[in-house]
């Protein structure tokens, strides 16, 4: 019983996953377990035959689930056919509309194919929507194992008894097509070679590492200021977080335009061996350090001095160099100065604290805690009176009446806000400000001037620009890095070390402030000696990452469409540079000479984007014709992949059809990519993927696109058939896409309800991937309802608040704010865009520091309306205030 019920909704188009009703079942044994999700409700009932047992009192003929799959019936009035729902019900145990239809004894029409790459599926599920289409049905013979049809033997008589719409003959079993969920690890695969990333919510939840197979190696290229470079392949062992890598998985700061060509931003220094010597190297990159192996560029790389561990070395990169750059190189810090360093006992306050004894400075210094206070005490022989609180604005007082009212020569300073001004206030006449920090650069905060009377300097350190990007700076870093690794200038800073696999801990601790000195994450355990047989990295559950390769071309049929462009400049960004785009009018359009012309002007402006593009505007339709195609790609760079999207539509009800325009929509699918897969197979091309942009019309039907579904199917049996022989192959059927594309302008009708058009950036997500993935038809759908949130998120986030505040909830008094237990900022910037996104709950930053423990607690047992009241009363206060003229 529940197996007809799933196989009719699976037949009749329905997305169960949408449907909102109850199916009463006399057993819910068995159902599959689609059906078994939130929003679809499974009621057990035993009718009897009596029809006032009907159980209306709370199952009213509305809440059943009626399925209306053809013309006839939607105009059925189900109230007055509520005997017969009864009897329905009572006899069969469930219920279908087709069996409620006046007219259901005419006979069914059999569609017969036995050809292996034939269309059939796409065109019944599409020809079952039209008017009378609930009568046919199909056995696709794919073996073409028979040649008589006789329903009185098998498997045909078990084809009519089961009466699925969609029969399906191949290798001597019988079965049809459904659509299965995909496991939701879909995405993850076991890998040894991997980097660490942000996810799509760009919080530390969504830091994960990505598998780095995809990725080719570079030996030479082109660095950001169009210099060529050469790069050194190496394997990492150890990488170091910074505050940046922070700021960035929080969201804190944004990345720039850099975003728009990298698709990483975090991972700045690691330590190593280069893989061809095994020589210890350390070194930093752009992004992309906290990994298994980098490509890094050679000037970037330098030798470990032989008295530092790679941890040593990984402690010393980006926190010494700051510091070299911003109080030696640019604030050219003398013997005996006085200097301010604030939050010294961290990576890079140490290593000012390090330097500026080496210069015999008077050192002052801030920390946010008293473990941090007694660190510095002992560690470093600061006195009590010369350490203050970075939490208030005290250290300023303090300081001027330490320094009797002058000051200190040199602040290096990386605190925010009034703490920023505080220390700004503290520089000395003729001293200097070195603003290491980020965030307030980032907020273009402003600053008074008057303050420059006293000839005092403001200096901004990013020294990422500087070794990066002016010429010969890399060099004297590294120069005075080994001249100084051994005379007590320079020495390693403590740190603490998280696995590859607990790098979301790490961050998380570093949001905390809690720690002392580095954060270091490791990749693999260093070797005693020297060696080329390299310890290897750990197998880490990874998502799966789509790369394309540089010296490949690649082929987009229908390249210059609405999603044809937005795959090419997809492509561009995840290092394809070799493209044919295939049109029949070539670029004529004004959007489709922007595109271009973007891509050109990022190709001159970035060599390392220098980009070939070839549109193709000869027929491809013929054999001959496409062997040109795949020469012409081939002449470029040897071919590495296909991905097939022209398309003519033709939209019309298969009985008002004009067969030209029936014929033109199935050739301009099935014809180039049936040629694609001949030419490729007989040449023996070795292609990473073979991709086809199917349709959920195909999958799923929709009336008036038969031709449209039989074309998709057939290119769809193409891909099943390069699986089976070891090939890629992969159709795609998308469900409506917004913003490009044929149906960017129009609106969704009536038989793709339940679904909503997915956004193009979400399907390129999505395309990365489903191009990993092993098999040969998927799906790809936007739902038209969110699933309401269930308490468990909620629980989630609040585990993560006791977590980051260290606290027992149950020993913790209500009345408490999480501002009074010492929440970092930086978590409170995690919570306030968790609220804002997945509640709609908008407080500002110094607000949530006055939520309450009673309010958090609500929160976990799922009640929201608390913390609403509370920042709704705040923004109701702050209103009213702003009206009050003082
Ligand atoms: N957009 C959606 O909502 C959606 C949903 C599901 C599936 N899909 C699939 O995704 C693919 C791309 O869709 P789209 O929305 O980008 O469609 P589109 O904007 O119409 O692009 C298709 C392109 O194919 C080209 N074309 C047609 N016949 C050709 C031929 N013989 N040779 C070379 N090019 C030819 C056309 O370019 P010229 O006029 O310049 O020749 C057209 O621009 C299609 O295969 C479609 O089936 C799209």
């Amino acid at each position: 019983m529940a197996r007809e019920v799933d196989n009719h909704l699976a037949s009749a188009a329905i997305y169960p996953i949408d449907v909102n009703y109850t199916i009463a079942l006399k057993s819910i044994d068995g159902i599959h377990d689609d059906y078994r999700n939130k929003s679809f409700k499974l009621m057990q009932w035993s009718p009897k035959q009596n029809s006032s047992d009907f159980p209306t009192d709370y199952v009213s003929p509305t809440d059943l689930l009626i399925v209306k799959d053809s013309y006839e019936l939607w105009a059925l009035d189900l109230e007055s056919h509520l005997q017969y729902i009864v009897d329905v019900v009572v006899n069969k145990g469930f219920l279908m509309a087709d069996n409620m239809s006046e007219d259901t004894i005419a006979d069914n029409v059999w569609l017969i194919a036995n050809d292996k790459d034939n269309g059939v599926v796409g065109l019944v599920n599409c020809l079952r929507l039209e008017p009378g289409g609930d009568r046919i049905r199909c056995i696709f013979d794919c073996n073409h194992l028979f040649n008589q049809i006789d329903f009185n033997s098998k498997p045909f008589s078990q084809i009519l008894s089961n009466d699925l719409a969609i029969n399906v003959l191949r290798n001597g079993q019988l079965g049809t097509y459904r659509h299965l969920t995909l496991p939701k690890n879909y995405d993850k695969t076991l890998s040894n070679e991997y980097y660490l990333n942000i996810g799509q919510n760009r919080d530390i939840s969504s830091l994960q590492w990505f598998d780095k197979r995809n990725m080719s190696d570079k030996i030479e290229g082109y660095n950001l200021d169009n210099k060529p470079v050469k790069y050194m392949k190496c394997n990492i062992y150890s990488s170091g977080i910074n505050f940046r890598d922070v700021m960035f998985a929080t969201g804190r700061i944004t990345s720039g335009p850099l975003s728009l060509i990298i698709d990483c931003l975090i991972g700045f220094e690691f330590a190593g061996r280069l893989k061809e010597t095994g020589e210890r190297v350390c070194g930093f990159d752009m992004s992309r350090c906290f990994a298994t192996s980098i490509n890094a560029m050679n000037t970037m790389v330098s030798k470990i001095p032989d008295n530092w561990s790679m941890d040593d070395a990984v402690t010393i990169l980006s926190t010494y160099s700051t510091v070299w750059y911003g109080l030696i190189e640019r604030a050219i810090l003398r013997q005996n100065e006085k200097v301010l360093i604030h939050s010294a006992a961290g990576g890079v306050g140490q290593a000012a604290v390090n330097i500026c004894k080496y210069y015999n400075c008077d050192i002052f210094v801030t920390v946010g805690t008293e473990d941090k206070k007694k660190f510095l005490m002992n560690e470093y022989n600061i006195p009590e009176n010369r350490i203050f609180s970075s939490r208030d604005i005290q250290f300023k007082y303090k300081i001027k009446s330490l320094t009797d009212g002058k000051g200190v020569d040199i602040v290096l300073n990386s605190l925010t806000g009034d703490k920023l001004e505080a220390s700004y206030e503290c520089v000395a006449d003729c001293g200097r400000f070195v603003e290491i920090g980020k965030y307030d650069l980032q907020m273009n905060k402003q600053l008074g001037m008057f303050a420059f009377l006293r000839d005092i300097s403001f200096i901004g350190v990013s020294v990422d620009q500087k070794l990066f990007l002016s010429e010969g700076y890399i060099q004297k870093w590294w120069q005075w890095m080994h001249e100084n690794s051994n005379n007590g200038m320079i020495k390693p800073i403590n740190r603490t070390v998280y696995k590859a696999e607990d790098v979301e801990k790490a961050f998380r601790y570093m949001t905390t402030g809690k720690h002392i000195g580095k954060i270091v994450i490791k990749i693999r355990d260093e070797e005693p000696k020297d060696t080329k047989v390299f310890n290897p990295s750990a197998f880490l559950s990874s998502t799966v990452k789509t790369y394309f390769d540089s010296n490949k071309s690649y082929i987009i049929t229908g390249g210059l469409g609405g999603f044809g462009l937005e795959l090419a400049h997809w492509m561009i960004a995840l290092g394809a540079r070799n493209l044919v785009l295939t049109s029949r009018y070539g670029v004529t359009s004004d959007y489709q000479k922007f595109v271009f012309k973007r891509i050109e002007s990022l190709s001159d402006r970035f060599k390392t984007f220098g980009t070939n593009i070839t549109v193709w505007t000869k027929s491809t339709e013929s054999l001959e014709n496409t062997k040109l195609l795949v020469k012409e790609a081939n002449s470029l760079a040897p071919i590495a992949g296909i991905f097939h999207l022209s398309v003519v539509i033709n939209d019309c009800l298969y009985s008002n059809h004009n067969i030209d325009e029936y014929i033109e929509t199935i050739d301009s699918k099935t014809k180039t990519f049936v040629n694609l897969d001949q030419i490729t197979r007989e040449s023996a091309i070795d292609l990473d993927y073979f991709v086809v942009f199917s349709s959920v019309s195909c999958g799923k039907g929709n009336a008036g696109q038969s031709n449209y579904g039989f074309a998709n199917s057939v290119c769809e049996r193409i891909c099943e058939s390069r699986r089976r022989d070891g090939l890629h192959g992969l159709a795609i059927q998308w469900g409506p896409i917004g913003d490009v594309g044929v149906l960017a302008d129009t609106d969704i009708v009536s038989p793709l309800a339940g679904i909503v058009k997915q956004r193009i950036n979400s399907c390129l997500d999505i395309l990365d991937k489903l191009l990993q993935t092993k098999h040969s038809i998927v799906s790809c759908i936007v739902r038209a309802k969110r699933q309401t949130q269930s308490g468990s998120r909620e629980s989630r986030i609040v585990a993560q608040i006791w977590q980051a505040l260290g606290i027992d909830p149950k020993t913790t008094p209500d009345h408490l704010t999480l501002g009074e237990i010492g929440m970092e900022s930086m978590f409170a910037v995690e919570l306030q865009q968790g609220l804002e996104r997945d509640y709609d709950i908008k407080v500002s930053l110094n607000d949530i520091k006055n939520v309450t423990i009673r309010m958090v607690k609500e929160f976990e047992a799922g009640k929201t309306s608390e913390l609403k009241l509370f920042t709704e009363e705040l923004r109701d206060c702050r209103s009213k205030l702003s009206k009050i003229k003082f």
